[in-house]
């Protein structure tokens, strides 16, 4: 299990007061990358009229447009609500940007109180992202906010 208390700490004193957005949160994917255990891709998107485009990450090549409402990370952002997905197979209109992904954790990200994108995390596990997971995360994400984006 990772411990979200530390790696959040890693967090906070790696982008605290760097005032450098896309050099934050390419280091804040690279983190996340190194973190944890089984993943193949970690990274960010942020709406640009109506679509979501692909940011910084770690990983394979991946999608560079998702409309709001497709896909976890469309769907995300249109409930503006964390999306956790056991089975990527499983999830009507899952966007499948590499074959190996299996599941999928999907937060979004607010400036003022609006959503302005998504921090997406694939594994190639089954069920890697536990409700302890999605806790820690949604930490980071806050984390994020604060620093970034406030
Ligand atoms: N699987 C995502 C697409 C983005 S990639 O995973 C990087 C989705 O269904 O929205």
């Amino acid at each position: 299990m990772t411990d979200y208390t530390e790696l959040n700490a890693r967090l906070r004193a790696l982008i605290h007061e760097i005032p450098h957005k896309i050099a934050n949160l390419a280091n804040a994917s690279a983190l996340l990358y190194d973190a944890l255990d089984g993943l193949n891709w970690a990274g960010f998107y942020f709406i640009e009229e109506n679509k979501l485009v692909l940011g910084p990450f770690q990983g394979k090549i991946a999608c560079i447009e998702i409309p709001v409402g497709k896909g976890v990370c469309g769907g995300a952002v249109a409930q503006d609500k964390t999306l956790r997905v056991d089975d990527v197979h499983t999830f009507k209109g899952h966007i499948a940007c590499d074959s190996a992904s299996n599941s999928e954790i999907v937060i979004p990200l607010h400036e003022s109180g609006r959503v302005i994108g998504v921090l997406d995390i694939d594994s190639t596990v089954f069920s890697r992202f536990s409700e302890e997971d999605q806790a820690g995360l949604e930490a980071f994400a806050r984390i994020l906010e604060e620093e970034i984006f406030a």
